[in-house]
Formats: C-alpha cells, sequence, structure tokens
C-alpha cells in the first residue's frame, strides 16, 4: 500500500468500506499465521521507573504509586503456572528500572528455560547492548519495546532522553534484530498532537524494520501524568477540548484500523490484541482485534496485589483478560472460529529472516 493509500484508510469511517479493509487483514492473517492465537503470560516484575514519559502513570515523577519488584520466587512461580498451563511465552515486564539487578535477571531467565519449554520475552526499555547481550545469552528470546511515534520530535517532547547522545529506541531495536532476538515494536494511537500522516509513517517503518511482533493500542489518558491531565488533554472522548482535523483521535476504531493495516503490510508478523484495546472495549474489543488481523493475546499472570499498581493508564488493573479468566479467554477464542496455539507461537518472519 502506498503512503496515500494508508491515510486514506486511516481515515476511513464508513463502516461498510471498513469491513472490506478488515475481510481483507482477516484473510491475510489466515494465509499467513493461520487461525491459531497464542496466549502469551504477562508478568509485570517492577513498576520502578527511572524515567519521565509525559504519558505513562508509572513515570518517576508519579510519588502516588507505591513501588513493588517482584522476588525470583514470585517470578518463578508465575513462570510454572503459565507452563502448567499450556502457555507457550512468559513476557516478563517493567519499568525502565535500573535498581534490577542485571545478572540476578540472568539468573532467573537461565531457571525459566531450565524448567519450563516456554519462551522468554522480555519488555525493560532501553538498555545497553551489553545488557541486552547478557540477557540473551542467559536464554532470553524475543523483546519487545515500542517506538510510539515516529514522529522524532513529538517522541523526544514526550520521552525526555536521558542523555543527548543515547542511542533512540529505533536504534536500540536494530540492536536487538543484530542480537538474535525476536524483536517486537508498536505505537499508541492518539497521542495528543499525533497527525494522520505520522500514524501512517509508522506503519512504513514497522515494515522497514522488518519487526516479528507489531503491538499497538490506543493512547489513555492518565490524570496524574502531565499529558493526561485535563488541560493536555486533546483527546475527543476524554476531554472537552475539540480537536484539530489534523489530530489522531484515540479512540478504539483507529486501533482497529492500524491493527488491520499492520496485518496487511506486515503479512507474517505476531499481533497482538492489546490490553489498552480490551480495557477501552472489553470482549468486543477481544473479539474485534482477532477479526481484523490479530493473532496473540497476553493475559495478565501478575499477581493482583501487584497487578492494581502496574496502572500505566487507569482501568489497566481490571483488565479481564487474565490469568484468572484463562477459561473465558479460551472460549471466546474459539467462539471467534479460532484455536489456542499451542507450542512456543514464533513468528513466521522470524523464520524468513533468519
Ligand atoms: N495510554 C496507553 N498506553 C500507554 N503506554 C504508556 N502509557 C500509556 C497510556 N497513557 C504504553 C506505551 C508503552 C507500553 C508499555 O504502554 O506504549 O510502551
Amino acid at each position: 500500500m502506498t503512503h496515500d493509500e494508508l491515510l486514506y484508510w486511516l481515515k476511513e469511517t464508513d463502516k461498510d468500506k471498513l469491513e472490506v479493509l478488515f475481510s481483507k487483514a482477516d484473510e491475510v492473517r489466515k494465509k499467513h499465521v493461520g487461525d491459531d492465537v497464542h496466549l502469551r503470560a504477562l508478568v509485570e516484575i517492577s513498576n520502578h521507573c527511572s524515567r519521565q514519559c509525559h504519558y505513562c502513570g508509572l513515570r518517576a515523577g508519579n510519588k502516588d504509586v507505591k513501588r513493588y519488584s517482584m522476588s525470583k520466587e514470585e517470578i518463578l512461580a508465575c513462570a510454572n503456572k503459565a507452563a502448567s498451563m499450556g502457555y507457550g511465552t512468559i513476557v516478563m515486564q517493567a519499568g525502565e528500572d535500573f535498581g534490577l539487578d542485571v545478572e540476578w535477571l540472568a539468573e532467573v531467565i537461565k531457571e525459566i528455560k531450565q524448567k519450563t519449554p516456554m519462551a522468554v520475552t522480555l519488555s525493560l526499555g532501553e538498555r545497553t547492548k551489553d545488557e541486552l547481550v547478557l540477557w540473551k545469552n542467559a536464554g532470553a528470546d524475543r523483546y519487545l519495546m515500542r517506538f510510539e511515534t515516529s514522529n522524532a520530535k513529538l517522541f523526544k517532547k514526550l520521552h525526555p532522553p536521558i542523555s543527548e547522545n543515547a542511542p533512540d529506541r529505533i536504534q536500540i531495536l536494530k540492536t536487538l534484530k543484530q542480537i538474535g532476538y525476536e524483536v517486537g515494536s508498536g505505537v499508541m494511537t492518539g497521542i495528543p498532537n499525533q497527525s494522520w500522516d505520522s500514524l501512517a509513517r509508522d506503519i512504513e517503518l514497522f515494515k522497514e524494520l522488518n519487526l516479528d511482533m507489531i503491538g499497538s493500542g490506543p493512547y489513555i489518558a492518565h490524570p496524574d501524568t502531565p499529558l493526561g491531565d485535563d488541560e493536555n488533554c486533546h483527546c475527543e472522548e476524554q476531554s472537552d477540548v475539540a480537536i484539530s482535523e489534523n489530530q489522531v483521535p484515540a479512540n478504539v476504531e483507529i486501533a482497529y484500523k492500524l491493527m488491520a493495516l499492520t496485518r496487511i503490510m506486515c503479512p507474517d508478523t505476531n499481533i497482538p490484541c492489546t490490553t489498552a484495546v480490551t480495557v477501552l472495549n472489553g470482549e468486543l474489543g477481544f473479539r474485534t482485534g482477532l477479526s481484523c488481523g490479530a493473532n496473540v493475546l497476553m493475559p495478565d499472570f501478575t499477581p493482583p496485589e501487584y497487578r492494581v499498581l502496574y496502572q500505566i493508564y487507569p482501568g489497566k488493573g481490571q483488565n479481564k483478560t487474565c490469568v484468572e479468566n484463562d477459561a473465558d479467554v479460551r472460549q471466546l477464542i474459539m467462539d471467534s472460529g479460532r484455536t489456542v496455539g499451542t507450542g512456543q507461537g514464533a513468528s513466521p518472519n522470524m523464520g524468513k529472516h533468519k
């Protein structure tokens, strides 16, 4: 698809026309990654964060957050549970926690790999090459890090860099590929000041980066962040401020269109229906995501006492796609005419470029 075609579809709101886009994406999904929906057990191992991202509730400046770090035993208990329930992947996510002991995490990874047949995915923010290599050598298979928006100026404004010459996320994504990780990324849709043009460019960048996983989700304003307080909130549904014609709205329909276009542009990649979509649109979000390109779901395996403290945005801790509802999740997958994936569910894209 050309840039103009991407723009056309992103802006389209006619339901009948969008049906055509969604069924095309569904067809491509079936042909390239089949009917399996892979389940990933998401474990949020720490909510400490040293960064000041303007959109995120876990930002260092938010002093109202009670911070936690899970112990090795707690993480291993989640891993064993996920493996015994047939999950093929554990995703360990945290804020950019520089208190996290790098060697300690390598030991945790090794132990999960020794004791379970699961793939290990990390999502720990911007780390140094040495750290990423150490964890890869310990057995980690995949790494997730969204670039959030391809508009470098907007990204820098919302995501103050640690230092002027620190590598940006695009550079780190390329390093991750070189090291041999299966690499995932994605963006938020409807960030204040995100234009249609930059969103179309995001999809082109997914393709250029040859990503193995692409998970995007709508921006949800968090009241305790600089971007989410009422004055700065430019989202139609989330404030009274009128949005400009050029502004991508933060609604869930955009997220579906982005999923469908991502599937068409990057047919072999794994695409999750992300938590923000299910938070905004519940069960319908889940079904719709699966029908317009998604083939992955990431139920929350974080112990409930910690889950409520991992509020990147409001409502996240009450997400229904979680370990307690595993049976319902599986039922919904089958009701959607799909099958629950077995094994690690690696991206076919990875096999191709290896
Ligand atoms: N709304 C939606 N998604 C958010 N994220 C962070 N803050 C928000 C928010 N307010 C997303 C970012 C990050 C991922 C872990 O969560 O895209 O990469």
